[in-house]
């Protein structure tokens, strides 16, 4: 079936992941074509891949679908710079370019480390962080933007603490990693520009970013090999693969997918946490009342606002996911938020329900790359709310509330609310 330009070319155009408006293109699809071409002038052609149980298959099949070089939505242009800047490579390689025996090595390196029983060791110290960032809002009286005030730092400080990076470092840090994900929302790019005309890639593809985060790192792994402790980026320093060192650009991978994937996306699943209670008061309440259904609710909040909307896969070989054909080459895109709202799966899935269950949501992808850091950043939005919601009284949205433009992770950039904060 023909897909209608205007359903097509939401997903190329970040302002409708702000307006929420690519939600109806997913149904779209969903409905009536599951695995969509979309050709436009400033992209390789590409399928998007909308259904719940597609996307769990293709992540699944991870021998056949690699991340490989492309694994996130790129426009040609873009890709171009980067090719004569590394002269084919990566600039930095991490678990998410990795694929098969490669990343099965590397993601061994960290696995034990982000398990449940060893991430809970840290449980005490996030606490503390919570009651401050619960104690901040306070202070703010009765009113604040919760993005600016509470869901920017809080992750940011236990990813930071995780890393090992000092506090007064964590400024330059939250600019970086803003600059990388936040590079096509006008309010959050380095220079400021309104980075939807893609004619103006010169100054997307934002390499002067991506050296200053290599360059703090380099200077990190020299201190956490000379004073290991027993934080992340110590294990990570210190790393070996085959009785060797790991090299440079998998070291900074690893680091700058750490710092990166581990903080936005919980940003923004803690502020989406906030803006669904604050809107739908007899859900709060709800919560308030059954303190037993912090869990349920975090799911469902990740579910909801699903910050990741996608990574890519290429297909190695000729192959068929249900019905469909796909031919060695093809590159998809799989929608997490869109089968986070597959009808078939979710009942009314548009629907914020904080005891909603079961709820086999994919916000945090499926198969061999399913998100490493997913206990952490549970754990690190369910110690907050557990500090934040019995003090809370009251909470409803006061001014406007808006989402980010960007096309690969996405939530609120602003929340202004009004509370009442014991
Ligand atoms: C991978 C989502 C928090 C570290 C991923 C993927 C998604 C995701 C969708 C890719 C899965 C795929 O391609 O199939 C999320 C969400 C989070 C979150 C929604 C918060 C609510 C974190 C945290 C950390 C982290 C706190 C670390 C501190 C990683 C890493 C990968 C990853 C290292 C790459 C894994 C691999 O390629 O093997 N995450 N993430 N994430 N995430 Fe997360």
């Amino acid at each position: 079936m023909a897909v209608p330009a205007e359903i097509a070319a939401r997903v190329v155009d970040p302002r409708t992941y702000a307006d929420g408006s690519i939600f109806e293109s997913y149904r779209w699809f969903r409905q009536n074509d599951p695995f969509a071409l979309i050709e436009s002038q400033d992209f390789d052609p590409f399928r998007v891949v909308t259904r719940h149980a597609d996307i769990m298959e293709v992540g699944r099949r991870n021998d056949v679908f690699h991340n490989g070089l492309r694994p996130v939505l790129n426009t040609k242009v873009g890709e171009r710079k980067m090719r004569e800047l590394t002269g084919g490579g990566p600039m930095v390689k991490s678990l998410i370019q990795m694929d098969d025996e490669e990343h099965r090595k590397y993601r061994g390196l960290t696995s034990a480390w982000f398990q449940p029983n060893n991430v809970k060791r840290m449980e005490a110290d996030i606490r503390a962080m919570a009651r401050a960032a619960v104690d901040r809002m306070a202070a703010c009286g009765e009113t604040c933007d919760f993005v600016n005030e509470v869901s920017l730092h809080y992750p940011l400080r236990v990813i930071m603490s995780i890393l090992g990076v000092p506090e007064e470092d964590e400024a330059l840090m939250l600019k970086l990693t803003q600059e990388i994900f936040g590079s096509t929302d006008p309010d959050l790019n380095k220079s400021g520009y309104n980075s939807l005309d893609l004619k103006d890639e010169e100054q997307k593809v934002d390499v002067s970013t991506i050296l200053s985060l290599m360059g703090y790192f380099q200077e990190l792994t020299k201190r956490k090999r000379a004073n290991p402790s027993d934080d992340l980026a110590s294990v990570i320093a210190n790393a070996q693969v085959d009785g060797a060192p790991i090299p440079d650009l998998e070291m900074m991978g690893y680091y700058i997918i750490t710092a990166t994937a581990g903080h936005d996306t919980t940003s923004s699943s803690t502020a989406g946490a906030m803006w669904a209670l604050a809107e739908n008061p007899a859900e709060f309440r709800k919560l308030k009342d059954d303190p037993s259904l912090m869990g349920t609710m975090i799911d469902e909040a990740i579910r909801y606002t699903s910050p990741v909307k996608h990574f890519m896969r290429t297909a190695m070989q000729d192959t068929q996911v249900g019905d469909q054909k796909l031919s060695e080459g093809e590159w998809l895109m799989l929608c997490f938020a869109s089968g986070n709202r597959d009808e078939t799966v979710f009942e009314d899935p548009d629907a914020f329900r904080v005891d909603r269950k079961p709820n086999r949501h994919v916000a945090f992808g499926y198969g061999a790359h399913l998100c490493l850091g997913q206990y952490l950043g549970k754990m690190e939005m369910r110690i907050l709310f557990e500090e934040l919601i019995p003090r809370l009284e009251s909470v409803e949205i006061d001014g406007d509330a808006a989402m980010s433009q960007a096309l690969f992770v996405n939530g609120p950039k602003r929340l202004p609310i009004r509370y009442k904060l014991r």
